[in-house]
């Protein structure tokens, strides 16, 4: 097992992130403990308790103030107390202005490059100015508690401030920062009024190691930085940038799951039972079972994936009853219109495709709307034939990783679109470009056409390749170049 705690020794790891690993809320029978849907909590929880640090995140479960202690601090997960989470509290301004508003209507479609959804608003710009400040606060007093070194980990683009408030509260501290989605090129980032990109950027250069999912993401920040800060050198080959004294390092770390949880989860009794269940149900014979997974958000080309198997089920009337699709799709920021809308769109297709092609014996898609349990979902990528991950732009894509972590009997085929960062890593998927409906749609018949000796070759390779490279590979290469760069700017130091 990778053991990363002796970078830790004398360190506090303090997290820090906009969503929280636990929600509590008020519940019809008191209260409920939730885990909220999305890559950064599924990849980072498990890391966390190794660590046995501080997560720094939004309390914005309805419960969290009465389970937390006057600092906003409570011990989690509930009954294993492994790390302290310290809730940050936020006022509705500070959630539409800086959460739904800027970090969603603006840098989420912007990184994301679909700019029909990007709008800026300058009461959005200074709300995210103040929610940074705050959290760069929360996370300099729990440095000041610590009578060790301390090291502070910024997550995401919710916080592309921080790192220059926390520096200029706490020079020495070693600050670094995950960015989970993709980082866009100039000619996108350049649609942010002059100023703010500019503000952003040097933002994220109060880091000393900033982390993309993949190359392509490090070269595009590396080049906005060229682009638009006059006073920083940029120097490629290294990829590192110096500005103002400082250096900030950048590189590509790809994010992964916790693969042997899911292997368990995927093979224990209950989730057995549940693959006989649905196999028996929508898979016997010679009919198969498809499978996605995701939160409904404009990225993941859902509306796509609705129109690839209409045009399948359209043009080739045999592949009718031929398999089914379960659809397992959260609704996610609820507040904004564009996800209202597309949640809206998803039920009424689904709705009108079933109504279309469907017979009393078989119903073409199966929706699950809702959140669903990590061990329930283990079971249904089991028990699939195949799985679509047909993302516009995703920064890795940790469902087409847990895809290949349950499929433990190899008989799944991973449908995965050029444009996620995991296409990148992953070898033995069948990629798609989702814009193209008829490409999609030959990619989705030829893996239900695919012999089961081809789908079991590429799925062990697509295992084993994962298996090198879990959550806790991927946090140990972060925290082993950032201890090589302390170690550096210490050298300087006393040099
Ligand atoms: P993102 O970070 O954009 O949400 P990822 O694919 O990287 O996308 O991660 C999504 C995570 O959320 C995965 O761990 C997945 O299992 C989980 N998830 C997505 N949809 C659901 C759902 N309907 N129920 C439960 N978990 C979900
Ligand atoms: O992985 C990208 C990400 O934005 C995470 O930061 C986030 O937790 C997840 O998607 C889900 O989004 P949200 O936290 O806005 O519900």
């Amino acid at each position: 097992m990778v053991d990363f705690t002796h970078y830790l020794n004398d360190c506090k790891f303090i997290l820090v992130s906009n969503r929280e690993p636990y929600e509590h809320m008020k519940g019809e029978r008191g209260l409920d403990v939730r885990q909220p849907p999305g890559g950064l909590v599924t990849a980072l929880d498990p890391t966390m308790r190794r660590t046995h640090g501080t997560w720094v995140a939004w309390g914005s479960g309805t419960a969290d103030r009465e389970v937390s202690d006057e600092l906003g601090r409570v011990p989690v997960p509930p009954g294993e107390d492994c790390y302290t989470l310290r809730r940050v509290w936020l006022n509705d301004a500070d959630v539409n202005g800086y959460y739904h508003g800027f970090s969603n209507r603006a840098l989420w479609p912007l990184c994301h490059m679909l700019i029909q959804h990007f709008e800026y608003r300058t009461e959005f710009w200074e709300r995210y100015r103040t929610v940074n400040l705050r959290f760069a606060h929360a996370v300099a007093d729990e440095a000041e508690r610590c009578t060790g070194r301390a090291m502070a980990w910024i997550q995401d683009y919710h916080f592309a401030l921080a790192a220059e408030f926390l520096r200029a509260m706490r020079p020495a501290l070693f600050i670094h920062q995950f960015w989970h989605i993709p980082f866009p090129p100039p000619d996108i980032f350049t649609l942010l009024p002059t100023g703010t990109h500019e503000a952003l950027l040097r933002g994220l250069l109060g880091n000393d190691l900033l982390e993309f999912q993949i190359d392509r993401y490090a070269q595009n920040f590396l080049d906005c930085v060229e682009k638009f800060i006059e006073e920083a050198h940029v120097d490629h080959a290294r990829q590192v940038v110096n500005f103002r004294d400082r250096t900030t390092h950048v590189g590509a770390f790809p994010i992964s799951i916790d693969v042997q949880r899911f292997e368990q989860m995927a093979s224990s009794p209950d989730s057995q039972a549940r693959v006989a269940t649905l196999r028996e149900r929508y898979a016997k014979g010679d009919r198969q079972l498809g499978v996605c997974v995701d939160r409904i958000d404009y990225t993941k080309g859902i509306p796509e994936r609705i129109r690839a198997l209409e045009t399948l089920w359209t043009e080739s009337a045999e592949m009718r009853g031929r398999f089914t699709f379960i659809f397992v799709c959260t609704p996610s920021r609820t507040d904004l219109k564009a996800y209202n809308t597309l949640e809206a769109e998803v039920v009424q297709s689904v709705i009108a495709i079933n109504k279309r092609f469907g017979t009393s014996d078989w119903t073409p898609i199966v929706l699950i709307n809702e959140n669903v349990d990590s061990d329930l979902l283990a079971g249904v990528y089991r028990a699939a034939d195949l799985c679509v991950v047909s993302s516009l732009q995703d920064g890795m894509n940790l469902v087409a990783k847990e895809f290949v972590a349950c499929q433990i009997d190899e008989r799944g085929v991973l449908i995965l679109s050029r444009f996620t960062g995991s296409a990148e890593e992953i070898d033995g998927a069948v990629l798609i470009n989702p814009f193209n409906i008829d490409g999609f749609m030959a990619a989705i018949r030829s893996a239900l056409e695919m012999s089961a000796e081809e789908r079991r070759r590429r799925m062990h390779r697509m295992r084993r390749q994962l298996h090198s490279s879990t959550i806790f590979d991927w946090l140990d290469s972060i925290l082993d170049r950032a201890s090589s760069i302390m170690g550096a700017q210490s050298a300087h130091a006393v040099a």
